[in-house]
């Protein structure tokens, strides 16, 4: 691996390299030690878009691997971005301070074009609606660890399915492993993009496209929930459109099935319920703590530890 810019890049063996890796990290994470593996490495976090935890991950990842860390959570407003400079420039420039960059961009290919300048490795930490390749890593540890399993599963993906990188990034992976059912729950203008669906397909993943979360609710194994991607809307009438269009509460979860797991990337608006908190199938907090294990993977990968 020389960048992780997409999903589509990785192939069945390199993911599950990734999640043994994973899972040897894991106990660093927990019992929140540090390792000296990145010794005098450093990180640059350059985020472009807004983001909590993804940056808060990667820095959190790289200070237990040992290594430091430098970033800037607006790019947008705060570095040379502003007076014009190009990202080729950036990525040239900022490989010249650190030893390997994650960047977040709203712009689809914006973490190439970075890339293309860069002498350092490059991870995509989401670019636009297109893909989010390290989250979508950390939900198949999530499955992987929750279910025992990658396979011989339901898969329901819920809410904008259209505009969501994440649950593009997660068919991505998903569709290396064999036995998968997908269900996909949106509003027929959110659904799945069409070559996603085809590209499932053609692995013989049979498919189902719905806009009724009552029947398809129990038979999920794995729970997908989405948040309507307010900001990659036209204006704010399109979005009222869909905002709430399904919000997981303790009714909708008794007809999911019991050891099915929840999954929400984060961060939620309205789409799950505070009460659903509780139910032990909620695994959307636990996420974050297997996304730092993911990320400390990945980075110790590209950085050759
Ligand atoms: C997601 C993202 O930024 O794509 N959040 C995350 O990285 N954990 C999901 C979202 O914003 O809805």
């Amino acid at each position: 691996m020389q960048h992780l810019l997409s999903s589509q890049e990785l192939t069945r063996e390199q993911i599950l390299h990734l999640l043994v890796r994973a899972e040897q990290f894991l106990p660093v994470v927990l019992n929140r030690q540090r390792l000296n593996l990145a010794q005098g490495k450093i990180l640059a976090t350059l985020f472009y878009e807004a983001s909590t935890r993804t940056r808060f991950s990667f820095e959190a990842a790289m200070l237990r691997l040992g290594g430091e860390v430098i970033s800037n959570a607006d790019m947008e407003a705060t570095s040379s971005a502003k007076k014009g400079e190009t990202l080729l420039d950036t990525g040239r420039m900022v490989s010249s301070y650190a030893d390997i960059i994650a960047m977040r961009h709203p712009q689809k290919g914006s973490v190439l074009e970075l890339a293309k300048g860069s002498s350092v490795p490059v991870v995509n930490a989401g670019d636009g609606a297109g893909d989010h390749p390290t989250q979508g890593l950390l939900d198949l540890l999530t499955i992987r660890l929750e279910k025992g399993r990658l396979e011989h599963l339901t898969i329901g993906m819920i809410g904008d399915l259209k505009n969501g990188r994440v649950p593009h990034s997660q068919c991505v992976y998903l569709n290396h492993f064999p036995n998968l059912n997908f269900i996909f729950v949106a509003p027929q203008a959110l659904q799945m993009p069409q070559d996603m669906v085809d590209s499932l397909k053609a692995k013989g993943h049979p498919v189902l496209q719905t806009e009724d979360l009552e029947t398809a609710l129990p038979q999920m194994d794995v729970i997908c929930q989405t948040r309507i991607q307010q900001e990659r809307f036209a204006s704010e009438a399109e979005y009222l459109k869909y905002k709430g269009v399904y919000v997981l509460n303790a009714e909708w979860m008794k007809r999911a099935k019991e050891d099915a797991i929840l999954l929400h990337p984060l961060p939620r608006v309205d789409e799950i319920a505070l009460e659903v908190d509780q139910d032990p199938r909620a695994k959307y907090f636990l996420q974050p703590v297997y996304g730092v294990a993911m990320r400390m993977a990945i980075l110790a990968e590209l950085l050759h530890l």
